[in-house]
């Protein structure tokens, strides 16, 4: 009887605890209303009719837990502290020859809500099983529900035949130098300047490489996909078809070599702002931000955005998203991961508060935060 006495209070209190929860604490493991750990790793958030929703990649435990075994998930919440598990949003596919079979990649899924078609579309960075991050496409899945089941649309290499169109008329006459089909790219450094690689020309024919990306949805309701491409040493912003299920075939190259990945992208008083990472596998490394008077430029870099210890690698966590507060002016949250590649399922989540200096966004380690930090 006293066991079970024991166990009730051990029980009660946890739920208790669990819905309570009025901080963020980066870093630490994050517990669902139902006190399960969040599980919804490169993630992305979309605000609809009062409720949030948080997107991510279901990991398990082991080495290949950050590969796609069960799919994407989603959570819910109003207050941004207290998450609900709404359950697998889009599952990996059963059969072997599937392109979303189980073991798949399926990274950095992203959802947006298109408000003409009413359909929720998810977007994130596909690769087939087995083959690694050679493939670099685009996937895509849609639905009637904000929480799902997402029906698989696709999986792609984008904008075949379009050339972007911030490149000059002398590169677009030069011919692709052989290292661009020799080269072992490694997803790292090249030994060459990547413009004279001229490899978005290389690929025209079977579609951009897309590595770590985002979505932005901008106040007219136009939609961007923003992507490592070419190799990793290039992002591309491209304008998605008012479906948003493709693209216009708008699309413009950024930061040509500077090898940013975990893109995210906001607007603040009108302006653009990105906080990226370098590239460095699952290891963190030092962020970098920027700003544009438009989405397709031009593009100013600031540095490093973090500021005080461990700042050189963002605190120990790689960016997946820039989190407007809705209700409060100019107010955002960092969200990043804190990869665990031996353990994936044991990745964290560190959520920091965006200040500014100026137009600089800075980020600062907290302990513990809660939203009044914006009042
Ligand atoms: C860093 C990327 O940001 C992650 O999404 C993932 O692709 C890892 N690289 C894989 O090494």
């Amino acid at each position: 009887m006293k066991q079970f006495v024991f166990l009730f209070l051990f029980l009660f209190s946890g739920i208790i605890a669990f819905a309570q929860t009025k901080a963020f604490k980066p870093g630490q493991v994050w517990y669902d209303t139902e006190g399960h750990p969040i599980n919804a790793h490169g993630g992305g958030f979309l605000f609809h009719e009062g409720t949030y929703y948080w997107f991510g990649q279901i990991m398990i435990p082991g080495k290949r837990g950050s590969d796609a075994w069960v799919g994407v998930s989603c959570y819910s919440s109003t207050d941004l502290y207290n998450w609900e598990n709404e359950g697998v949003a889009f599952h990996v596919e059963d059969h072997a020859s599937h392109q979303v079979t189980r073991g798949s990649k399926i990274e950095r899924p992203k959802v947006i809500f298109n408000e003409k078609t009413k359909k929720f579309v998810m977007w994130w960075h596909h690769d087939i099983n087995g083959q690694g991050h050679k493939n670099a496409m685009a996937g895509i899945a849609i639905s009637d529900n904000v929480s799902g089941p997402y029906q698989f649309v696709r999986v792609f290499r984008p904008l075949s035949g379009f050339l972007p169109f911030n490149v000059s008329e002398e590169d677009l006459s030069r011919d692709i130098p052989e290292m661009a089909m020799t080269y072992p790219f490694n997803g790292g450094e090249l030994p060459v300047s990547a413009d004279s690689l001229l490899l978005y020309k290389r690929d025209i024919h079977i579609g951009q490489m897309v590595r770590d990306m985002t979505l932005f949805v901008d106040d007219d309701g136009k939609a961007y996909h923003i992507y490592s491409s070419e190799e990793n040493s290039t992002l591309h912003i491209a304008e998605l078809s008012a479906d948003y299920l493709g693209y216009t075939g708008k699309f413009a190259r950024f930061f040509s070599g500077r090898f940013m990945e975990a893109p995210t992208l906001f607007k603040r008083n009108g302006k653009y702002y990105m906080i990226n990472s370098g590239c460095t596998g699952w290891n963190p490394n030092e962020a970098r931000s920027a700003w544009a008077p438009s989405i397709w430029g031009p593009w100013e870099e600031f540095g490093n955005p973090s500021i005080g210890k461990e700042s050189e690698i963002t605190f120990n966590s790689q960016g997946t998203f820039v989190l407007p507060v809705q209700g409060k002016k100019n107010a955002y949250i960092f969200v990043a991961d804190r990869w665990n590649p031996a353990n994936p399922i044991d990745g964290r989540y560190v959520w920091l508060p965006i200040s500014f200096e100026g137009e600089r966004p800075i980020l600062r380690w907290k302990d513990t935060w809660d939203l009044e930090i914006f009042d």
